[in-house]
C-alpha cells in the first residue's frame, strides 16, 4: 500500500487541512463498506431533521423541499445499486450528503444544521437495532410455533429424560420440545424489552452538548418512531447499551439454539437413532457413503461462537470509553450486524429442522425403558401404598435394582417374589407403575410430562402465538 494520499481533501471538513489523509488513514477510518447498511436509516432520519428544521424555520420551505426531493433520488440509487460508494468519504452519512449536493446544490449544506454525525449515527443506529429487535422476535415466534405443533403431535410419544445425559426418568419427546418454547419466547420478550428501552431518540444532542438552535426534538422523536428524545444530549451520542442488550438478548438466545442444535446432533446419531432428518437438512460425506452429517445443527451450534463473540467484542470496546464521542463507536457496527445476521439464520435452520425431524417413537420408547428408569416410580409407590418413608422407599429401591441388574432385566421383568424377596409387603399393583406410559401419565401435576398435560400446554402456545400474528 502507498503512504500516498489517495484522495485529496476531505470537503465535509476539510477546511481546517491542507493534505488529505495518508491510505493507511483513509484504510483504518472508513467504515463504509460496512455501514452502507445504514442507508435507509440515514436517509429516513435526514428527512425527519429537514422537515422539523423547516418546521421552526431554521430553513425555508424550499430548501427542505430540495432537501426532500434530493433524498428521494439518493434513495433511488442506493436501492437500485446505481449509488456510487467513495472511501474517500469515510461513511454512509457524509456519502450520501455529497451526493445530496451533486444533485440539489446548496440546500444539502443547510441539512447538517443542528446535527452532527455523532447524534446522526446513534439515532440511525437505533433505528436499525429497534428493527433487528422486532425480527428476531418474530423469528423466535416462528420457532416456537414449529416447536409447539410438532410437540403437539408428540404429547404422547415417550422418550428418556436425561439428567447428566444418563437415563434419569421417562419423559415425553412433546414436553422436551416444550420446554424450548418456553425458553424461547423468554429470549423473544428479551428482543422486545431491549427495543422498548432503545426507543429514545439521540437526534439533537448535536455533537456532545446539544444545539443553541431552537429545534423541535419531539417533532423528530415523533416522526420516527420514538417514544421520546434522549434526554442528556452526552448519553445520546455516547450510549451503545440498546445495542449491547440486543446483543446479550442474541447471545443468551443463540446459547439456548445451540442446545437444542446439540440434541438434534445427538438423536440423528445412530447411536441414539432417536430421530432422522430428511435430505434437506443433511450432507453426506465425499468419502463415507454411510453418513448421514447434521451439518445445519451443527452450525447453529457453532454460530453461538459468533454471535457471543460478538456481545463480548462490543462490551470489550466500550470498556473504559470516556464520555461522550470517541471513534471507538465506530466498531459497534460490525459486530451488531454479523451477530443479528447469524441469529437469523441459525433461527431458521432451526425451524426448518423442527419441521422436517422424523422422531423414531419405538427407538425412543426402548431407550426410555433402559436404565431403570422408572425406579423414582417404585419408590414413590412404596411411600404411597405402605406408606414407607421415603429415604426407606430409596434404600428398598435399591436393592430390587440390584437385583434386575444382577439379572439384566428391565424393573418391570422381575417376578413378585423377586421383589418381595426384598420387602414383603409389596403387592401386584405395583406392576401398575413401572412401565413407562404409566410413569409419564402419572406427572400430572401442573408442568409435568403427563401426555394430557402436554397436549394442553402445545395447544396454548399454538393459539397464543397465531392471535399474535
Ligand atoms: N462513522 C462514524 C461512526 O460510525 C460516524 C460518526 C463520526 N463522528 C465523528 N466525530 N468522527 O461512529
Amino acid at each position: 500500500m502507498s503512504d500516498k494520499p489517495d484522495s485529496t481533501e476531505n470537503q465535509m471538513w476539510g477546511g481546517r487541512f491542507s493534505q488529505g489523509p495518508a491510505a493507511i488513514m483513509e484504510a483504518i477510518n472508513s467504515s463504509i463498506d460496512i455501514d452502507k447498511r445504514l442507508w435507509r436509516e440515514d436517509i429516513t432520519g435526514s428527512r425527519a431533521h429537514a422537515t422539523m428544521l423547516a418546521e421552526v424555520s431554521i430553513i425555508s420551505g424550499e430548501d427542505r423541499d430540495a432537501i426532500l426531493s434530493g433524498l428521494d433520488q439518493v434513495a433511488k440509487e442506493l436501492e437500485g445499486g446505481t449509488f456510487k460508494f467513495s472511501q474517500a468519504l469515510e461513511d454512509i452519512h457524509m456519502n450520501i450528503e455529497a451526493r445530496l449536493k451533486e444533485i440539489v446544490g446548496e440546500p444539502a449544506g443547510r441539512l447538517h444544521t443542528a446535527r452532527s454525525r455523532n447524534d446522526q449515527v446513534a439515532t440511525d443506529f437505533r433505528l436499525w437495532c429497534r428493527n433487528a429487535c422486532d425480527e428476531a422476535a418474530a423469528g423466535l415466534k416462528a420457532l416456537m410455533q414449529a416447536l409447539a405443533e410438532r410437540a403437539e403431535e408428540n404429547a404422547a410419544t415417550v422418550m428418556p429424560g436425561f439428567t447428566h445425559l444418563q437415563t434419569a426418568q421417562p419423559v415425553t419427546l412433546g414436553h422436551h420440545l416444550l420446554a424450548y418454547v418456553e425458553m424461547f419466547s423468554r429470549d423473544a420478550g428479551r428482543f422486545i424489552d431491549a427495543r422498548n428501552r432503545m426507543n429514545e431518540c439521540p437526534l439533537g444532542s448535536a455533537a456532545l452538548a446539544g444545539t443553541p438552535f431552537p429545534i423541535d426534538r419531539n417533532s423528530t422523536a415523533n416522526a420516527l418512531g420514538f417514544d421520546n428524545p434522549c434526554a442528556n444530549s452526552l448519553d445520546g451520542v455516547s450510549s451503545r447499551d440498546f445495542a449491547l442488550e440486543l446483543l446479550s438478548a442474541a447471545a443468551i438466545a443463540a446459547t439456548h439454539l445451540s442446545r437444542l442444535a446439540e440434541e438434534l446432533v445427538l438423536w440423528t446419531s445412530p447411536q441414539f437413532g432417536f430421530a432422522s432428518l430428511s435430505d434437506a437438512f443433511s450432507t453426506g460425506s465425499s468419502i463415507m457413503p454411510q453418513k448421514r452429517n447434521p451439518d445445519a445443527a451443527e452450525l447453529v451450534r457453532a454460530k453461538t461462537g459468533r454471535i457471543t463473540g460478538s456481545l463480548n467484542l462490543l462490551l470489550t470496546v466500550m470498556k473504559a470509553l470516556p464520555l461522550a464521542y470517541a471513534k471507538d463507536l465506530q466498531e459497534d457496527k460490525a459486530a451488531t450486524f454479523e451477530s443479528v445476521d447469524a441469529l437469523a439464520l441459525a433461527v431458521a435452520a432451526m425451524t426448518g429442522m423442527i419441521g422436517d425431524f422424523t422422531p423414531h417413537p419405538e427407538n425412543m420408547k426402548a431407550a426410555a425403558a433402559r436404565g431403570f428408569s422408572t425406579a423414582t416410580d417404585l419408590a414413590d409407590w412404596l411411600v404411597r401404598e405402605l406408606g414407607l418413608p421415603f429415604r426407606d422407599a430409596h434404600h428398598v429401591t435399591g436393592r430390587i435394582v440390584a437385583a434386575a441388574e444382577a439379572k439384566s432385566v428391565r424393573l418391570d421383568e422381575l417376578s413378585l417374589d423377586e421383589m418381595q424377596a426384598v420387602e414383603t409387603r409389596i403387592h401386584s399393583g405395583i406392576f401398575d407403575v413401572l412401565s413407562v406410559d404409566a410413569s409419564v401419565a402419572s406427572r400430572k401435576a401442573y408442568g409435568g410430562t403427563a401426555p394430557e398435560n402436554v397436549k394442553t400446554q402445545a395447544q396454548r402456545w399454538i393459539s397464543a402465538l397465531k392471535q399474535e400474528n
